[in-house]
């Protein structure tokens, strides 16, 4: 079970549910093509993005495996939307979860993406208890990959040409963290 506190504050972010007040920015990005490259939907139109504002986007907490947490970033300083982020707890038996990430390519290369994908390490480890945290990506997305190995997580397999993706086959980079290896990072203060 998860419960959070919003909204989830780190050095320079607010991660928060999202509100109706979020659509057209996050529209905004969630419509472009390159943002949605990788991604395993296509650009959204704005009925949709509010569509999913008010529907699976909406929960704010998580009480059982197979849910998803979606929250939206912040610009602590500003109160501008950089993005959102997403939490999917696995399964409960074996603690598995996933995370994943979008940003606004104007919030693109000062490390926030990298700071929100920390903080959703720190919802998975520490709120949720788990034992092992996934993220999966088209391995072409050099840029996310990035994101993954800034904080701390092991790139563990590429499957080749498993998905046929945006009409061609394409490979999936799977990275993970366990438990105590977020534990040793957080003792050693590279984290928090
Ligand atoms: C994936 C994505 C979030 C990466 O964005 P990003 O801007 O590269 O990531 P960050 O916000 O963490 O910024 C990191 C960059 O800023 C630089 N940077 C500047 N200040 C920094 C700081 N204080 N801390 C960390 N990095 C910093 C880093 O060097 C890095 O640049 P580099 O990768 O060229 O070395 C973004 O490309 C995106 O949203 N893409 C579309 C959606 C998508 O593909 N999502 C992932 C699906 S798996």
């Amino acid at each position: 079970m998860l419960h959070p506190d919003y909204p989830l504050a780190t050095e320079r972010l607010l991660l928060r549910p999202a509100t109706a007040a979020d659509i057209d920015d996050m529209h905004a990005y969630k419509s472009r093509p390159d943002v949605c490259r990788y991604l395993p939907y296509d650009p959204m139109s704005r009925a949709e993005v509010a569509e999913r504002i008010s529907g699976v986007w909406s929960r704010t907490e998580l009480t059982e495996a197979g849910q998803a947490l979606n929250l939206c970033v912040e610009e602590a300083a500003s109160g501008r939307l950089l993005g959102d982020v997403v939490l999917f707890w696995r399964d409960a038996e074996n603690r598995t979860g996933e995370i994943g990430y979008v940003f606004a390519p104007e919030a693109a290369g000062r490390g926030y993406a990298t700071e929100a994908a920390g903080a959703l390490l720190a919802l998975g480890f520490e709120g949720l208890a788990l034992h092992r945290v996934t993220a999966r990506l088209d391995a072409r997305n050099d840029a996310s990959c990035r994101v993954l190995e800034r904080i701390g997580m092991r790139r563990e397999a590429l499957h080749l040409q498993d998905m046929w993706f945006k009409n061609e086959w394409s490979d999936t980079a799977i990275y993970a963290m366990l438990e105590y290896e977020w534990r040793e990072s957080v003792e050693a203060g590279v984290r928090r």
